[in-house]
């Protein structure tokens, strides 16, 4: 079994480059399959999610080269083959191709998805919206089976502002006939990447970024490149860690604007950082102030920072408060923290949290992608060495997680057990 082994306390300093965002890539991809030629996306991450994704579409006949984070996919012999379980279950997003092939080929069969254990994540929201449109949704074992004879624009409002219920409509909606509006539409920033892919093959998409979207379908979709935007939770997280063993680190190729919520609440901590265009300058300061902090739909705080937002407020004088709303059990990474010394109460979805305290080094397991961000980050400020289990879940979502900490200065490491053992 692969662990990340962290000798914590280096001082990181030198220059760490954002690679494109896992939850544009995840929905890009299967958008791109409603293309009837080619599409090309650069700044692809070289990570897990994006290789699962690769297989899928490859087992859905079409072709694709992947190479220097640029990924080529023609769908001219595209046919749509059931997308095996052990495949579709490796991640929540293969549920895009829900949308993708009801609008491609008027039928979808796609197995329950998958995705981090952080709370039930029904696809409801998805289900209606396609059922609006004009599909027909069945469950057959483990799976649903979207049939439409055509689809019609619709209006649809959501519920809740879910980011994968408006791409999954949007995905759906582009060839329908006639107009579809989505209201209360969820405003991420990775909405509008895959909306500016979509226009860019030939969509009518318009107010994505907004709370209310506008899609009149067209016939045809053509090829079309598009850029992956920077990703704006791993920017996040590695400000995170500046902020807490920094001096002078430099994370380049940011948008300043997609993590303003953290910023304005370093600056609220007493953290300072120097924003050029796509470069943040960090340091560690001497002490950090409490802060309450309440997750929520972009533009607020972002609920994927939360978790290792909890390793920093670890060390603030003074109680600081954290509120998970979006999911319902995202606290994997609580009980590790404590394990590691902090001094955390959980009550349901937030966070109480007593600093400063010493954090030692310990064996600590990423029961989820960002529990496994917090982790490191909480490893890289602990005294002694931390021994990180199911690291699958960190590498899923961060591309070179251990050469970019390397580079700047950590002593972190991936073991294999299995092999270092013999
Ligand atoms: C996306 O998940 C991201 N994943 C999540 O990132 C992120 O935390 C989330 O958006 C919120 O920003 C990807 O993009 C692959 P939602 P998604 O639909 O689309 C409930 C990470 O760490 N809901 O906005 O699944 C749902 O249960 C991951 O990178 C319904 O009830 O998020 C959740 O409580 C984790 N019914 C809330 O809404 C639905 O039909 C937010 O879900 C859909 C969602």
């Amino acid at each position: 079994m692969r662990k990340i082994v962290i000798n914590g306390q280096k001082e990181l300093t030198g220059e760490i480059k954002i690679s494109g965002a896992k939850n544009s890539v995840v929905a890009l991809i299967p958008a791109a399959i409603l293309s009837d030629d080619k599409v090309t996306l650069y700044n692809v991450p070289d990570i897990s999610d994006t290789r699962s994704l690769i297989d899928i579409i490859n087992l859905l006949k079409c072709e694709s080269s992947y190479t220097d984070e640029t990924l080529v996919i023609d769908t001219k012999n595209i046919q749509n083959t059931l997308i095996p379980e052990s495949l579709s279950k490796k991640l929540r997003a293969s549920y895009y191709f829900m949308g993708a092939l009801l609008a491609k080929f008027h039928y979808a069969e796609i197995y329950f998805p998958g995705g981090c254990n952080i709370g039930s994540r029904p696809i409801d929201f998805h289900i209606k919206g396609f059922e609006k449109l004009g599909a027909k949704v069945e469950i057959e074992g483990n799976k649903y089976i979207f049939r439409a004879e055509k689809l019609k624009g619709a209006r649809i409002y959501l519920d809740f502002a879910s980011v994968g219920a408006t791409i999954n409509i949007m995905l759906a909606a582009c060839k329908a006939e006639g107009t579809t509006y989505i209201s209360n539409a969820a405003k991420e920033p990775e909405i509008v990447n895959i909306a500016t892919l979509l226009n860019n093959m030939g969509a009518r998409i318009s107010g994505a970024g907004t709370s209310e979207i506008r899609i009149e379908g067209v016939e045809h979709l053509h090829s079309a490149v598009i850029d992956v935007i920077p990703d704006r939770i791993e920017a996040g997280t590695y400000t995170i860690i500046g902020a807490l063993c920094g001096k002078d680190l430099k994370i380049t190729g940011i948008i300043e604007d997609h993590i303003d919520a953290l910023l304005s609440k370093l600056k609220e901590m007493g953290v300072e950082y120097k924003c050029t265009i796509n470069t943040l300058t960090i340091s560690a300061p001497k002490e950090y102030k409490p802060v309450n902090i309440r997750t929520l739909v972009f533009p607020g705080f972002p609920t994927d920072l939360g978790q290792p937002m909890c390793a920093l407020l670890t060390q603030t004088n003074g109680v600081s408060i954290l509120e998970e709303t979006i999911y319902e059990n995202r606290i994997g990474h609580i009980k590790y923290l404590q394990k590691m010394g902090a001094h955390v109460r959980q009550e349901n979805r937030t966070s109480i949290i007593i600093g400063p305290s010493k954090l030692k080094g310990t064996e600590v397991e990423a029961t989820d992608l960002r529990a496994g961000a917090c982790m490191v980050t909480a490893g890289l400020i602990a005294e002694g060495t931390t021994t990180i289990d199911n690291i699958e879940h960190i590498l899923r979502g961060y591309e070179n997680i251990v050469e970019k900490l390397t580079n700047v200065g950590a002593d972190i490491k991936i073991i294999d057990d299995e092999i270092d053992k013999k």
